[in-house]
């Protein structure tokens, strides 16, 4: 079997940076209420007429400055996004047109903030069946359209961002091993958003916003993260010694310390960066990803775990060497 991996990365946040201090001024919380549930200290919000195709648009910008010749051979767009500019045209076709990519197939995938790593296994199996040569997996949220700025449960939260991978053939001993998807929606009234907001330019948000039982989310999150991120080190025949660096979904860092606990890998071989950018919901993994290669963190050969959960109730794991 060819071996399928992650060639090149982008990432885009928003200028705009809200602290806890911000909410703190506006609504019934505290900074450091707000840090010591959460780890989250400032999140990016892209503001008024930015859409999720311009978060997306953004971090394939930075993949190209990183490397112009990264789109070469693309022929699928994917964009992950539990909030899209609209039903339909697919963000990832919105995308596709703005960087060069028309003409490739595109679509979006929605399964929250396991978005991206469910992407990047679709794309591994698109190349594998031979239907797709290079596929372009976007992670992007604007959702701040989508949460209520008024409610202290979730505004302190959420971010907006996005990242990218291009994904195809690498050589031997490198790429992606195993993964595991679930979901079950008998935990789907924790975490919910009955309609998206229509956000096409010119467009009104409409619906109400993202609901969530946080003490739900927060038990089923350490179970999930846990559980998946163990049968997939076993479905590849790997200990948690192993692992060289966990890449987690970034929702709340009280979450990643209990389910790293759960198999038994330091918080020093964890990546976390949601102090920073709070929950991108399915652009956490790429931004978390992409940092810690930029920084030196994640080298090459080394062995990743990466594990995230969201609405569905949702959650996936991979394995793979960087
Ligand atoms: N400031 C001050 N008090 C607050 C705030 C706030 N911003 N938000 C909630 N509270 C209050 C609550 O109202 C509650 O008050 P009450 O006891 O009078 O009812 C009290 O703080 C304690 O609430 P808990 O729910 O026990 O607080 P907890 O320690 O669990 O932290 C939190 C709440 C941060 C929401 C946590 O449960 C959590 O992170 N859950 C997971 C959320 C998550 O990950 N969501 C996204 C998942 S997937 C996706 O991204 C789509």
């Amino acid at each position: 079997m060819k071996a399928i991996g992650i060639v090149a990365m982008g990432m885009y946040v928003p200028p705009k940076v809200v602290t806890n201090a911000d909410f703190e001024a506006r609504m019934d919380t505290t900074a450091e209420w707000i840090e010591s549930r959460t780890g989250i200290r400032e999140r990016r919000h892209a503001g008024p007429g930015v859409y999720t195709s311009d978060i997306g648009v953004g971090a394939v910008r930075d993949l190209l400055r990183r490397d112009p010749d990264a789109l070469k051979d693309v022929d699928t767009v994917i964009c992950a996004t539990a909030t899209p500019d609209a039903l339909f045209p697919s963000t990832a076709a919105l995308v596709a047109g703005q960087v060069g990519l028309a003409g490739a197939g595109a679509f979006d995938l929605l399964a929250a903030c396991s978005g991206f790593v469910y992407g990047l296994s679709m794309a591994q199996g698109l190349i594998l069946a031979g239907t797709a040569r290079r596929v372009l997996v976007i992670g992007a949220e604007v959702l701040t359209t989508i949460v209520d700025q008024e409610d202290r449960n979730t505004a302190i939260l959420f971010g907006d961002g996005g990242g990218c991978a291009v994904v195809g053939e690498v050589p031997e001993g490198y790429g992606f091993q195993d993964f595991v998807l679930g979901a079950d929606s008998a935990g789907g009234p924790a975490l919910y958003q009955r309609c998206v907001a229509p956000t096409l330019p010119g467009g009104t948000p409409m619906g109400e916003k993202a609901g969530m039982n946080g003490r739900e989310v927060f038990k089923f999150a350490v179970r999930v993260l846990g559980d998946s991120g163990n049968q997939v080190l076993k479905k590849t025949g790997l200990t948690p010694a192993d692992v060289d660096w966990v890449i987690p979904h970034q929702a709340n860092l009280r979450i990643i310390e209990a389910a790293v606990q759960r198999f038994g890998i330091p918080m020093s071989k964890t990546v976390v960066n949601l102090d920073r950018y709070g929950n991108t919901s399915s652009a956490t993994v790429a931004l978390a990803l992409r940092e810690a290669v930029d920084d030196g963190r994640v080298q090459d050969g080394q062995q990743l775990l990466l594990v995230a959960f969201g609405g569905g109730l949702s959650w996936v794991a991979a394995t793979m060497k960087w």
